[in-house]
């Protein structure tokens, strides 16, 4: 089983977290984009607290999902209108880990890069096309790879986000320091990084191709300055 870093406390106080993600209208036009993807259904990897299931399912769509933590795919199946499809403490590297076949898998917010090895990546584009139907579509959202060795990407009075990546292993490790009741405390989560001509590859070892790349939800365009994609590959 990988380690998980979403457990408890951080599972406990995920939806109050702030941040572009969890910004309404942001979820808005994550849940339009996938809508018109899901007449079969749809199936989360990594689903989390149901950050994007929930307004998903209210709109209509049968949605089940796959998590790594039980504390966090059991509160999504708490709420979640279809719970008894939803399975809590399962990889998404396993194949075929929930029931049936979907018109749509989708992997969001970097959880990609969650799977810490190019082996892992892989199994989960496997999973993700065992699990689809004929003409289905696996949509993943992602940064692109850091360019520096060391970057800052957040810095508050309260937070100081720092990134190391380690280009010949493509190891990512984000580095979190919290100001906590007067003091500094560190928390580091391990991620590989992974470009999206590398997920192309991972798709076609998966038997599936590229239909679609968007820098964004509203489907902006991909261009070399574009800080993450949302792409979207076809099985057959
Ligand atoms: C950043 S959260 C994203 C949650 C949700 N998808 C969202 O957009 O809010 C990453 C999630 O990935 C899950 N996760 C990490 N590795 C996993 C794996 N191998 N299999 C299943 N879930 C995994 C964690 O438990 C956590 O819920």
């Amino acid at each position: 089983m990988p380690e998980n870093y979403f457990g408890g406390e951080t599972a406990a106080r995920y939806d109050e977290s702030t941040g572009p993600y969890f910004d309404p209208a942001v979820i808005a036009t994550t849940v339009d984009f996938l809508v018109p993807l899901a007449s079969g259904g749809a199936l989360e990897f990594a689903i989390g607290t149901g950050r994007i299931a929930l307004p998903l399912a209210q709109r209509g769509v049968r949605v089940a999902g796959i998590d790594l933590s039980a504390r966090h795919g059991r509160s999504a199946a708490q709420e979640a209108e279809r719970r008894r499809d939803t399975s809590p403490q399962s990889a998404i590297t396993r194949r075929r880990r929930s029931t049936g076949t979907f018109s749509l898998v989708y992997l969001v917010f970097n959880s990609i890069n969650n799977q810490t090895t190019q082996e892992a990546q892989v199994a989960s584009f496997e999973n993700a096309a065992a699990h689809l139907e004929p003409g289905g579509r696996f949509v993943v959202e992602v940064g692109v790879p850091n360019t520096q060795r060391l970057e800052v990407f957040d810095l508050s009075d309260t937070h100081v986000g720092v990134d190391e990546l380690d280009f010949d292993t493509q190891r990512l490790v984000s580095h979190h320091f919290n100001l906590i009741d007067g003091r500094w405390e560190r928390f580091s989560i391990p991620f590989r990084s992974v470009s999206p001509a590398e997920l192309d590859l991972m798709a076609g070892l998966a038997g599936m191709t590229l239909s679609e790349r968007w820098s964004g939800w509203e489907r902006e365009p991909f261009t070399s300055e574009s800080p993450k994609h949302v792409s979207v590959w076809q099985k057959p």
